[in-house]
Order: C-alpha cells, then sequence, then structure tokens
C-alpha cells in the first residue's frame, strides 16, 4: 500500500483545521494524538472541559468532538488523503472517541474536500437574518448532507415552529433565573476586555449579537442577565428558519454522528452563502428536549437546533494553539 505520508506540518495544519469546529460555549473539549507508525489520528473527549451542569450527560461534549472529526475528515480529503474513521474503538475508554487512519491506495473524498474552504469560513452569527425563504432544493440538499453522517435534519411546518419557539423561550427564562445555570454560562463566557483579548477559549462578548429588541428568532442570550458596555439592540426577523437534527438512538456514537452531521451541513450552508446559530438551550432540560420530536413521526432523538439563513458573517472566535490540544507520537 503506498500511503502518502504526512509531515508534522501536514498533521499540525490538518488538526488546526479540525479545531475550527463550534463546540458548546466554544469550551474546545478535544484532544489529538497522531501515530506516526500507524498513520493514525486519535481523538480523545478532553472531560476536563466538561460543562457538567449545562452537559449533565457530556452529550453535547460529544457533538463538539464529531464536529472536530468531521473537519478533520475535510481536510485529510482535501490533503488527498483517503481514510478509514472508526468511532469508540474502544470499548474499555470512553475518552478515546475516534481513529481515522490513513489507508491507500485512493484518494480524498471529494464531496468532502469541496468542503474545505468553509471549515475557517464558517462562524456562528448571532446577527437578525434577512426573512428571506431557503430555497427548497437547498433545504433538501442540506436534508440529503444530514443523512449521508446518519442523521435527520427536519424544517418544522410553521405551527411546529412557533411551539418550538415557545420552547426555547421558555428554557432561556429558565436558564436566566437559575444560579447554576449563571454560574457556568459566565465561566465561559468573556465580558470585560482583558479577557476578551486573552482568553483561547470560551464566548467573547464580540460574539454574542445584539440584544433581542423584538421578533421571533431563537439565539441564546450569552450576556445573561449581565450588561455589557456598548452592545446594540436589533430586532430579530419574526419567522426564523429553524432545522431540528435528530438520529436514532441516543448513545455517544449517535451523539458523535450528529456532531459530524451538523458540521457537515454547516459547511455546506457556507459554501451556498449561508450562515447560522445553533440553538441547545431546550434540549439542555430532559423534560423540554421530548418536546422538539416531530409530532408528526414522533421519531428520533433531537440533538440540535439550527438557525439558517441569509445574514450577516458572524465573527472569528479565538481558539487554543494546536500545540495544547496535540501530541505527535513516533
Ligand atoms: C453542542 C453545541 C451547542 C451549542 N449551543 C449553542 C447555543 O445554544 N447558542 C449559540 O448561540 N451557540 C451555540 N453553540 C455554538 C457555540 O457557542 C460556538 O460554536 C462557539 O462559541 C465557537 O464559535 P464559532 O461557532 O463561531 O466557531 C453550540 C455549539 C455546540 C457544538
Amino acid at each position: 500500500m503506498n500511503v502518502r505520508t504526512p509531515s508534522d506540518e501536514d498533521v499540525i495544519s490538518l488538526v488546526g483545521d479540525a479545531v475550527a469546529a463550534p463546540s458548546l460555549h466554544n469550551a474546545q473539549p478535544w484532544r489529538f494524538r497522531y501515530l506516526r507508525h500507524l498513520r493514525t489520528f486519535e481523538l480523545y473527549a478532553d472531560f476536563d472541559r466538561a460543562l457538567p451542569y449545562t452537559d449533565p450527560r457530556a452529550r453535547s461534549l460529544h457533538i463538539g468532538c464529531g464536529a472536530a472529526l468531521l473537519n478533520l475528515r475535510v481536510a485529510l480529503a482535501h490533503g488527498g488523503w483517503h481514510v478509514r474513521t472508526r468511532l469508540l474503538p474502544d470499548a474499555a475508554d470512553p475518552t478515546f472517541v475516534a481513529a481515522v487512519r490513513l489507508v491507500g491506495p485512493g484518494t480524498g473524498d471529494a464531496d468532502l474536500a469541496s468542503l474545505h474552504p468553509a471549515v475557517t469560513e464558517r462562524h456562528s452569527s448571532r446577527f437578525p437574518f434577512d426573512e428571506d425563504p431557503i430555497p427548497d432544493d437547498l433545504r433538501t440538499t442540506l436534508t440529503e448532507t444530514a443523512r449521508r453522517e446518519g442523521a435527520e435534519l427536519a424544517f418544522p411546518s410553521p405551527w411546529h415552529l412557533q411551539y418550538l419557539l415557545e420552547l426555547v423561550r421558555e428554557a432561556e427564562t429558565s436558564e436566566r433565573a437559575d444560579p447554576a445555570a449563571r454560574r457556568e454560562l459566565a465561566e465561559w463566557t468573556r465580558t470585560d476586555a482583558p479577557s476578551v483579548n486573552f482568553a483561547d477559549d470560551g464566548v467573547p462578548d464580540y460574539a454574542f449579537g445584539p440584544a433581542r429588541s423584538g421578533g421571533g428568532a431563537a439565539v441564546r442570550d450569552f450576556a445573561g442577565t449581565r450588561q455589557v458596555t456598548g452592545r446594540a439592540t436589533a430586532v430579530f426577523e419574526a419567522e426564523p428558519q429553524i432545522a431540528c437534527l435528530s438520529t436514532t438512538h441516543d448513545r455517544p456514537e449517535d451523539w458523535l454522528r450528529a456532531g459530524q452531521a451538523m458540521e457537515r451541513l454547516l459547511l455546506l450552508a457556507t459554501t451556498e452563502g449561508l450562515v447560522g446559530s445553533l440553538v441547545t438551550q431546550p434540549l439542555e432540560r430532559p423534560d423540554v428536549r421530548w418536546l422538539l420530536r416531530d409530532p408528526v413521526t414522533g421519531a428520533g432523538h433531537p440533538q440540535m437546533l439550527l438557525r439558517l439563513g441569509h445574514g450577516p458573517k458572524g465573527p472569528r472566535t479565538p481558539r487554543r494553539p494546536v500545540s495544547e490540544v496535540l501530541d505527535i507520537w513516533p
């Protein structure tokens, strides 16, 4: 077998693309290892970066790791590598979430490779979006893309959407009233100049977007009950376009699949000129999460709500240096 060996610079650049992935509160709960003799990347969940109150089962943590895995697969495909990916390859080690082995002969997956420019262009946009609808054929393509990664994407009917928005508002209200939730949010948000300029994780205040003064959009307000100096207010879209991503089961491997599906369709959306933000407050409450299920089929486990549309791009947020999350072994 003739497999091109990546140089150390290649490995660093590939992992640099992986860590551009979204994660809950930008906690970046991952570590990578490249085993040169096995030509294998290993991805580990970093439970020291878990959010025990907001995400007690580490479901969101796995979704973030799944997104980083998808970015790694895109970067490898773009570099021309053909890979074999295994989820949770060691039953005895739940932190070992994926192994990606370079195999040959063959070239990278062209569909994945075409998404590469979007890896660094994609950012969460918490700004108001235009009201113009996402074309039906693009909705269909996004749905098919999610399915290729083992997840289902559904755009709810107008009345179900209103119900979802109510659940988002209700979850947001209860989060604001909950001291433990407020504490965890404050821990992962940066609202004063030194922390915004020097932190390499968490959500900086410049990424909060404007405070909502009207409209129906489902956008998490990272300021919580705090005042952010100089923050603008805005009216959000009256009819946000929300899609619900779900999986058939609800185990760690399903969360990893959901994360890959989410990132793949966010990259595709970026390529198609859309912007997006993620919404998970109702998913963080077990009693509310099940109410998000499709009322017609009643099937599936909701994993993520995505708000998509045309609008301003979001700003780039910080990431920890690759040297902090990568070990290269001989
Ligand atoms: C599992 C998960 C849950 C998230 N929940 C929310 C959310 O409720 N509201 C929100 O605005 N962003 C949410 N995000 C997006 C993160 O805040 C965002 O990815 C992170 O701050 C990094 O910024 P970026 O997406 O611009 O790279 C979530 C991301 C993940 C992976």
